[in-house]
């Protein structure tokens, strides 16, 4: 069985006091059942004070380094970096990367490679653009960006999981589909089993994001190939986060 995952990808929001505000509340309020892993990204200037008070069950992420291990390289961090911190996931291949800070496909490589190496797990996001989709090309460009983890072994890829999230959707008030979004993840997995052994391409979690909210939650995870949700605008008000991971169980 894949992980459950509800991942709060907080960008570039919030004020210290309101980062810590938030994660007080999340610490102090929510208490998610026992197969359900909670990772929260803050902006990584506030990740050293929010890993000292997670006395939850909380997992910490970094949304970004680079994938060079160190050196002259002004205003980057490195996976050894975030590791050392005490952050256990890292979020790659975001489309706000790939498309505001043009991202190749050859640096994501490279980061996730970094990000193993240093031992950190991966959460690498896909999705296509709303031309793609218009056109009947987002299996072909889901395809392809999954292929990109075709080098990985049975080891490497336990600790990748994927997130599905259609750029059209993400930041706009407009979901997939519960039908939608599981089309696509059984495609994902699809390719995965013909990627991978089964035993790896059946592990992998698969999470929906893009404008998921406590109002959709519940639908979009009671689809079968839903393994979780990598969540945005919602994750900034604990009410609506708790919410969205208590849909899940
Ligand atoms: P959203 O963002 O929930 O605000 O659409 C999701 C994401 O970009 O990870």
């Amino acid at each position: 069985m894949p992980k459950k995952i509800i991942a709060a990808n907080w960008k570039m929001n919030l004020l210290k006091s309101e980062a810590n505000s938030l994660f007080n509340d999340l610490k102090n309020g929510l208490s998610p059942d026992n197969d359900i892993n909670v990772i929260i990204f803050p902006p990584s200037i506030y990740l050293s004070e929010i890993l000292e008070v997670n006395k939850s069950t909380f997992h910490i992420g970094a949304q970004n380094f680079h994938f060079e291990e160190k050196g002259a390289f002004t205003g980057e961090i490195s996976a050894q970096q975030v590791k050392d911190l005490g952050c256990s996931y890292v979020l790659v291949g975001h489309s706000e990367r790939r498309e505001v800070f043009g991202e190749t496909d050859d640096a994501l490589l490279k980061k996730i490679k970094a990000a193993l190496q240093a031992g950190l797990n991966v959460i690498y996001c896909i999705g296509e653009s709303l031309g793609e989709r218009e056109e009947g090309k987002h299996k072909e460009k889901i395809q392809s960006q999954i292929e990109l983890l075709s080098s990985f072994n049975e080891s490497e890829l336990s600790k990748i999981s994927i997130a599905y999230e259609p750029i059209w959707a993400i930041g706009t008030g407009i979901t997939a589909t519960p039908i939608q979004a599981e089309e696509m993840h059984a495609f994902i997995r699809e390719v995965l089993l013909n990627l991978f052994s089964d035993k790896s391409a059946e592990k992998m979690s698969i999470l929906y994001g893009g404008s998921c909210n406590e109002n959709n939650a519940v639908e979009l995870f009671k689809c079968s190939n839903i393994d979780g949700g990598l969540i945005g605008g919602a994750s900034l008000k604990s009410k609506s986060f708790s919410q969205i991971v208590y849909s899940f169980e």
